[in-house]
C-alpha cells in the first residue's frame, strides 16, 4: 500500500507555485466535447481525476495528446456519445459533466451514476431537473443516468432550489448549443463556473452573468476550438496557507487570485495569523499559536466546504474552542476520528464539529477518507510530534499535484513510499 511518512515538527519556509484548478479543469475538459474543433488546455493539474476524465474521452473516440506536464490537446470530432466505460466513469464525480456536454452536442447522453469522494449524499436530481427544463427526458436504468432530447434542446428558465456547482456546470453545458436563451437562477458563483464560461465564450458561446447567481446562456449554432489556460486552484493554495499557519513558518503561495481566497484569508486573520496579500501571491506567517474561530461552510464567496477539513485540523491546535459547521456536506467529518487518534480533542454533533484546541498531539497511523480530508491528514502529521504514517493516499492524488515534493521543498520531513509490486511476468522481448 502506498503511504506518506511524515516526521512532524519542522516549520515551513519558502514559496509554493500553485497549479491549475482541478474543479475548473474537469468541466472545461468536458466542454471540449461540444466542439468538433481542437482545443488546447493549459495549466491543467495532471492529477488522477483529470487523467481519468481524459481516459474516458479517449475511450469514447476523442483524440487526446498530452503536450506537456500541464497542457493537453483535445479533439472530440469522432467521439461517440453514451460510450463512457463504466469502470472509469464510476470513479469520479466529474464524469457527470459528460451528461451535459454529450446532451448538448448529440442530443443524448448516458453515464454510470458517478462516484468520487465519499463526503455524504451527492444526488443528481438538480442536474436532471435542468436537462428536463431544456426539453430532455431523463431516466435512471441499471445504475446509469440517461438523458435524451428527441426534439432538440430549447432554452428555458432553470431555477435551482439550492446552489449546486455541478448542476450549474451541467445546465451551462447542455444549454450553450440549445435553441433560444436559457436563464439559470440561483446559479453557483464559484470561480470554476466563471472559468468554464470564459472558456466557452472563447469558443464562440454567448454566456453572461457567470460569477453572479443569474447566468444567461444565448444558444449558438456551433462552437469552435481555442487555446485556454485554467485558473489557479484556490483550494490547493488554501491548503498550503493553512498548513503554514498550523505548523508555523513563513510560506508564500504564488500564481494565485487572492480574491478567490478571501474567505480563507479572513478566517486566518481572525485567528490571529499574519497574512500578507499581494497581487498574485499570499504570504502566511505563523509561530503556530493562534486563536479558535467558528466556521460555517457556504457556497462561494462563503467559506468553501473543500477547505473545511484542513481548517478544522488547524483548529485542533488553536487556543480555545471552535465550532465548525458544514452546511454543504453535513456529514463531511469522518476525518475527525482520525485526528482524535493523535490526541486532538474534537467531537461531532449533527453537522458541526466542536474542537477544543490542544498545544500538542502525538502521532498515530492516519487514513485518508477523501481528497480534502487526506490533505488534512498531512497537515496533522506535519504538526504532530513523531513519525506518522498516512495511508489511502490515492485520495490525495485525486486533486493535489506533487504534494509530498511541495511540502519537502518547504522544509518538511516528508516522503512518499510506493508499494513496489514484484513483476509476475518478465517479457522476453522489449
Ligand atoms: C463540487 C466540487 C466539490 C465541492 C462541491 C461544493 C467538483 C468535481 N466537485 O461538487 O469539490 O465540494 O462542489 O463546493 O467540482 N445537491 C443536490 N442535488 C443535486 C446536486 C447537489 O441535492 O443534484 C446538493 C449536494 O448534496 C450538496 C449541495 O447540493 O449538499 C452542493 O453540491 P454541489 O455543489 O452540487 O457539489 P458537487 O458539484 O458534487
Amino acid at each position: 500500500m502506498d503511504k506518506i511518512i511524515v516526521n512532524g515538527g519542522n516549520a515551513l519556509y519558502g514559496i509554493v507555485a500553485i497549479g491549475g484548478m482541478k474543479n475548473s479543469a474537469l468541466p472545461v475538459i468536458a466542454a471540449c466535447v461540444l466542439t468538433k474543433d481542437t482545443c488546447i488546455i493549459d495549466n491543467i493539474p495532471m492529477v488522477s481525476d483529470i487523467k481519468l476524465l481524459l481516459d474516458i474521452l479517449a475511450a469514447s473516440g476523442a483524440e487526446i495528446r498530452i503536450l506537456s506536464s500541464t497542457s493537453v490537446q483535445i479533439n472530440c470530432k469522432h467521439m461517440t456519445p453514451c460510450s463512457s466505460p463504466d469502470e472509469l466513469a464510476s470513479q469520479l464525480r466529474g464524469s457527470s459533466y459528460l451528461l451535459g456536454a454529450e446532451l448538448g452536442r448529440f442530443g443524448e447522453a448516458r453515464v454510470i451514476l458517478p462516484g468520487g469522494c465519499s463526503i455524504g449524499s451527492r444526488p443528481l436530481d438538480f442536474h436532471m431537473k435542468a436537462f428536463e427544463a431544456l426539453g430532455a427526458q431523463c431516466s435512471i436504468v441499471n445504475g446509469h443516468l440517461g438523458a435524451e432530447a428527441i426534439n432538440g434542446l430549447r432554452g428555458n428558465t432553470i431555477f435551482f432550489d439550492k446552489v449546486s456547482v455541478g448542476a450549474t456546470v451541467n445546465a451551462i453545458l447542455a444549454s450553450v448549443l440549445a435553441e433560444g436563451t436559457t436563464v439559470i437562477e440561483n446559479a453557483a458563483r464559484e470561480p470554476h463556473i466563471v472559468d468554464l464560461a470564459v472558456f466557452l465564450n472563447a469558443c464562440g458561446a454567448s454566456i453572461t452573468g457567470a460569477g453572479t447567481s443569474v447566468i444567461k446562456v444565448k444558444g449558438v449554432s456551433e462552437l469552435h476550438g481555442c487555446r485556454y489556460s485554467i485558473a489557479p486552484d484556490m483550494i490547493e493554495a488554501g491548503t498550503y496557507m493553512v498548513a503554514a499557519a498550523t505548523v508555523g513558518g513563513r510560506v508564500t503561495v504564488t500564481n494565485v487570485i487572492p480574491k478567490h481566497l478571501e474567505s480563507v484569508t479572513s478566517k486566518l486573520v481572525e485567528a490571529g495569523v499574519n497574512v500578507i496579500v499581494g497581487d498574485n501571491y499570499i504570504t502566511v506567517e505563523s509561530n503556530g499559536k493562534y486563536n479558535a474561530v467558528n466556521i460555517a461552510t457556504q457556497p462561494y464567496p462563503g467559506f468553501p466546504t473543500d477547505m473545511q477539513a484542513q481548517f478544522s485540523t488547524m483548529l485542533c491546535y488553536a487556543n480555545g474552542t471552535s465550532r465548525v459547521t458544514d452546511n454543504i456536506f453535513p456529514s463531511r467529518f469522518k476525518f475527525i476520528d482520525e485526528l482524535t487518534k493523535t490526541g486532538a480533542t474534537a467531537s461531532v454533533e449533527s453537522n458541526t464539529a466542536v474542537i477544543k484546541g490542544v498545544e500538542r498531539t502525538g502521532c498515530a497511523p492516519l487514513t485518508c477518507h477523501d481528497l480534502r480530508a487526506g490533505a488534512a491528514m498531512v497537515i496533522a502529521a506535519l504538526r504532530s510530534e513523531g513519525e506518522s504514517e498516512i495511508t489511502g493516499i490515492d485520495k490525495i492524488e485525486r486533486g493535489y499535484v506533487d504534494i509530498v515534493d511541495k511540502f519537502a521543498n518547504l522544509g518538511a520531513d516528508i516522503r512518499l513510499v510506493r508499494d513496489m509490486v514484484a513483476p509476475t511476468h518478465i517479457s522476453a522481448t522489449n
